[in-house]
């Protein structure tokens, strides 16, 4: 994700700016960028790659300054380049603005401020944001950042400086953090308290929709209508390794607690009034190329192609649509059939997944359309597909994916309502229903994300075995795909997946007293026969713990444990069952003190066949 960074006080600002970016580069970032005011005017510096080529660049020839900022960006819109990079300034030059989030309305803005002469250099909605504040100047920065940011919709955590008032930075946030180092006549800010942590721990942190004004020798927090906020002074405890995970002791953990900010920043300016409208504009498809879709072919690997196969039930029930999910290393040497008006889809977290791309480009040859849905823009996949719908979950550093994967799921529900509506499949009042259940997701994950207390009592159940069962009917069984993979790859269990119909076809032989069986069972059309399944589990003194909505059939009576869901449509159950699966894997992995963020013999992406 982006980092933030800001100083102002008695010292070289440079130095300390590119300190600080460091700090944060293991948020993940694609170019980087310092804003410094110096005597000879507002200096702006930034660089596609790694900070050491920014650094390179600038060489001897350092803005000198005591105010300045500083940014590492992951690229959302447009693809990571020199012009992108920020820091962004308006038209002359005497603004610059670095930002994290997402401006849902950048376009309709962008051209509005292009109608009132305002000219554009990168295709990044932040530069919106330095033009917007630009605009509004006319003697008091907090004046032209506080209607700034009353003009944006989304998040935003943004710092800017002007020329004009070279004794502050003013800063602002909305959905997306930002601290106020307090030093000694001199002070930082900061997206992530590691950037400064070496050198104050005592820190302010801005709540939403308050803003800031830093200068070397005082902070004053305003609300959003203008009151001073007397802030708290809080005090860091964590060292900076913890820091750099948020405080967690995993990046894996961090990672599935931020899964909530990934599902409403994968929505942003997606799902509509609150879910009532879809609205996919990115992707260019007319009504007609949705309607002349025939058949649908996912492609991917790992976590991602278990997140096909639960778009498969999605898509095919919604949309009526044939959707075929294959592997991206069977696909490629397969001779697939592909029919023109066949959709290819491929999912891939990193985009650089050999076979993934493989894959995409054996599609193309044979002349199919091809829609990625990747995490990582300006990768391979986004390059070379046809039309890209972006996961926003931000970097996932762990090797197990989790955010990706839930944002993977989000994104392929989003497509299908939005074919159903472009194919005019679902009326008004049948999307908006639906519509509305996947913008309330991310909070009913934030609820089970809580109960983390149960879970590792769970774990501490299956840390001792050596094979765990996980089984499901139906979309369950896509999901328990997904929990079985995550528990291998960093617990070293062996866990199996099966159709929980199959088992008296063969692994039933291997339910013996107390084994752990995780059965899902969310799924309404087939709940008796789920039920069926674990009385047969049962009956072999197999231990079972369920997963179930809450208030459906009471499973407390058939089972060992029971761990209860909050409720969603049949279909986009998967968004909530697969995260206790992830922390149950999570917590089982830390109980057998395996290397969680980095298991053995794994890479985060595998760009060789
Ligand atoms: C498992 C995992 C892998 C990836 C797979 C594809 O937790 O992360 O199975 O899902 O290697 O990677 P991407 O999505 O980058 O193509």
């Amino acid at each position: 994700m982006c980092g933030i960074v800001g100083y102002i006080g008695p010292r070289e600002a440079y130095p300390i700016l590119i300190e600080g970016l460091k700090k944060l580069e293991y948020r993940g970032y694609d170019s980087a960028g310092v804003a410094m005011l110096s005597p000879a005017g507002l200096k702006v510096e930034k660089a596609k790659g790694e900070i050491a080529v920014l650094e390179t660049r600038v060489g001897n020839n350092v803005p000198p300054g005591s105010t300045g900022i500083g940014h590492t960006r992951w690229a959302t819109h447009g693809a990571p380049s020199d012009i992108n990079a920020h820091p962004h300034c308006g038209c002359s030059q005497e603004f610059a603005v670095v930002h994290n989030g997402i401006i849902e309305n950048y376009l309709s803005l962008r051209q509005w401020l292009q109608e009132e002469g305002h000219r554009f250099s990168s295709e990044t909605d932040t530069e919106v944001l330095a033009h917007l504040v630009e605009h509004y100047f006319t003697d008091d920065l907090l004046q032209a950042v506080s209607q700034a940011v009353k003009q944006v919709e989304g998040s935003f955590a943004m710092v800017a400086i002007c020329e004009q008032e070279r004794d502050k930075l003013v800063c602002a946030r909305k959905d997306s953090p930002l601290v106020i180092g307090l030093g000694e006549g001199e002070n930082y800010i900061a997206s992530d308290v590691p950037a400064f942590l070496n050198r104050t721990r005592r820190i302010y942190i801005l709540e939403d929709g308050e803003l800031a004004v830093v200068t070397a020798s005082v902070v004053q927090v305003f609300s959003a209508n203008g009151r001073l906020v007397q802030k708290e002074i809080n005090e860091v405890t964590w060292e900076a390794g913890e820091a750099e995970k948020g405080g967690y002791p995993h990046f894996m953990l961090k990672e599935i607690m931020e899964q909530p900010r990934a599902l409403r920043d994968t929505t942003r300016g997606r799902l509509i009034n609150e879910g009532r409208d879809i609205n996919l504009a990115e992707l260019a498809l007319t009504p007609e190329q949705c309607r002349n879709i025939e058949r649908i072919f996912i492609v991917a690997c790992g976590t991602a192609y278990h997140a096909g196969l639960v778009g498969k039930y999605a898509m095919e029930k919604i949309l009526r649509l044939p959707v075929e999910v294959d592997l991206a290393s069977e696909f490629r040497y397969r001779d697939p059939l592909l029919d023109p008006n066949t959709l290819v889809l491929v999912i891939s977290q990193s985009g650089e997944t050999a076979d993934t791309l493989a894959a995409l480009r054996l599609a193309r040859e044979r002349g199919n359309p091809v829609l990625a849905i990747t995490n990582v823009v300006g990768s391979s996949v986004a390059r070379e597909a046809e039309k890209v719908l972006y996961t926003w979950a931000g970097p996932e550093i762990a090797v197990a994916s989790t955010k990706a994967y839930l944002t993977q799921l989000l994104s392929l529900y989003m497509l299908t309502l939005y074919l159903g509506k472009q194919r005019g499949i679902l009326d008004g009042q049948s999307l908006a229903e639906m519509g509305t259940a996947l913008y309330r997701l991310p909070s009913q994950v934030e609820s089970i994300l809580g109960r983390e207390a149960e879970l590792r009592e769970i774990s501490d159940y299956l840390a001792p075995w050596e094979s765990v069962f996980f089984v499901g009917r139906n979309v369950d069984y896509a999901v328990a795909m997904e929990g079985a993979l995550k528990l291998k790859e960093i617990s070293y269990i062996h866990a199996e997946a099966y159709a929980s119909g199959e088992l008296k076809h063969g692994t039933l032989a291997l339910i013996v007293d107390g084994i752990p069986v995780i059965a899902l069972a969310t799924q309404g059309a087939v709940l008796d026969k789920s039920l069926s399944n674990i009385k047969e589990i049962k009956a072999r003194c197999g231990h079972v713990i369920c997963f179930a909505r809450e208030g459906e059939i009471n499973f407390a009576r058939e089972v060992d444990r029971v761990f209860s869901l909050p409720a969603a449509p049949d279909i986009f159950m998967p968004i909530l069952s697969v995260v206790p699966l992830q922390l149950l894997a999570y917590y089982t992995a830390v109980a057998r003190a395996c290397p969680v963020d980095k298991p053995r013999n794994l890479a985060k992406s595998v760009t060789v066949e």
